[in-house]
């Protein structure tokens, strides 16, 4: 039997709510078919408040000693937001390579859509996780002058945008064999003129599947007019981000919506978690949608090499939604933990 070590990172506010069932539902999706052991740490911007670090300064050492990590989110109203991204979150997703953030956007019969098409949407966003628009390097001058500047710099490079294109068109290889790279290249002419050429290139070694490049502005529109129109989505690190979110919305809340920050090669563990944050603004009522949480684990069990694990938790939340059980976000009444031991007891009965 095989056997599979988790870390687990409830992060900060409504994480520390959703987290749990989450880890419910793992355990329950295993039992009987494999083995699992979770460890929990508490690292965030609130761990940062109490201690003066967001992690230890070996955690990274820590958590290279498991086969994957499912986390929510950092952040907190005291801690300047740019520091739990820069001096964590991006910490982990830089150091292990996780440069391909898989963000499925999937509609659930029985939650109303923000869409005028009724059609079912089921894509995923693959987004350049490691360099692009935010890759670090700037400055800022003069700042509190008349001639004050500010200077961010993207950075895109072959070795990037290949990698990111191959990961997008393999995964296409599995689903419906459609890629649309949603760029820009109209405006940004050097920048996404390069990606647009590379992933091009790239798509010449994929002639089974369908490539299609489309303007970020106009994609925006075919996502809520036609987004059964999408398979497979790839763009880069901001356009996936803004995206996402938009996904997220569109198919009933962002609080549905997983991802995962994959190391594709598996040279370190990729990092699974839901694309909402910390929400400070709902954290410890109970109002939290745990599904965010929750469907991230089902895709780390799928890369994990557990697919039929993963189709019992996603079963599952299907199960669960379409019964009529919601959280206030899906404009229900039930509570985080109603929905969360609705779905534990639907992967152990379904
Ligand atoms: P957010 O996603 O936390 O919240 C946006 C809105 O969506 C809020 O009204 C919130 O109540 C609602 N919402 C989010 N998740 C929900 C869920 N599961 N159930 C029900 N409602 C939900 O984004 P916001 O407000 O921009 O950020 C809050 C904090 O989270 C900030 O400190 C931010 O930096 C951090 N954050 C961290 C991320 C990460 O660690 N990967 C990602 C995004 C934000
Ligand atoms: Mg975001």
């Amino acid at each position: 039997m095989s056997h599979l070590r988790i870390a687990i990172l409830p992060g900060d506010g409504i994480g520390k709510e959703t987290m749990p069932h989450a880890v419910n539902c793992l355990h329950a999706a295993a039992e009987g078919h494999f083995e699992i052991e979770t460890e929990s740490f508490p690292w965030g911007a609130e761990h940062f408040l109490e201690t003066g670090e967001f992690m230890p300064a070996n955690g990274l050492d820590i958590l290279r000693g498991f086969d994957a990590i499912l986390f929510t989110a950092a952040g907190h109203p005291a801690v300047t937001d740019f520091r739990s991204s820069w001096e964590f979150v991006f910490v982990i997703r830089k150091q292990f390579k996780q440069y391909a953030n898989i963000r499925p956007v999937r509609s659930y019969e029985g939650v109303p859509t923000l869409l005028t098409a009724p059609d079912a949407v089921d894509m995923i966003i693959v987004r350049e996780n490691s360099e692009g628009e935010y890759a670090g390097p700037g400055g800022v001058v003069h700042s509190d002058w008349d001639n004050g500047v500010a200077l961010q710099t993207s950075v895109f490079t072959r070795a990037g945008i290949e990698r990111i294109a191959h990961y997008a068109f393999k995964l296409a290889r599995e689903r419906r064999k459609k890629v649309t790279n949603i760029t820009k290249s109209n405006a940004m002419l050097h920048s996404l003129v390069y990606w647009d050429k590379v992933i091009e290139e790239v798509s010449q070694q994929y002639p089974d599947v369908d490539y299609g490049i489309m303007l970020v502005d106009a994609a925006t529109m075919k996502f809520v007019q036609n987004p059964a129109f999408f398979d497979v989505i790839v763009t880069t690190n901001q356009f996936g981000d803004i995206l996402s979110d938009l996904g997220g919305a569109m198919v009933g809340s962002v609080g549905l919506s997983p991802s995962g920050n994959v190391n594709p090669e598996r040279d370190f563990p990729s990092m699974y978690e839901p694309v909402h944050g910390s929400a400070p603004d709902i954290a410890g009522q109970g109002l939290a949608n745990p599904i965010g949480t929750i469907l991230s684990g089902a895709l780390m069990f799928k890369d994990l090499g557990q697919p039929e694990a993963a189709q019992r938790i996603q079963d599952a939340v299907a199960t669960v939604l379409q019964s009529g059980l919601k959280t206030r976000d899906l404009r229900g009444s039930n509570t985080t933990s109603e929905i969360g031991e609705a779905i534990v007891q639907a992967i152990r009965q379904p």
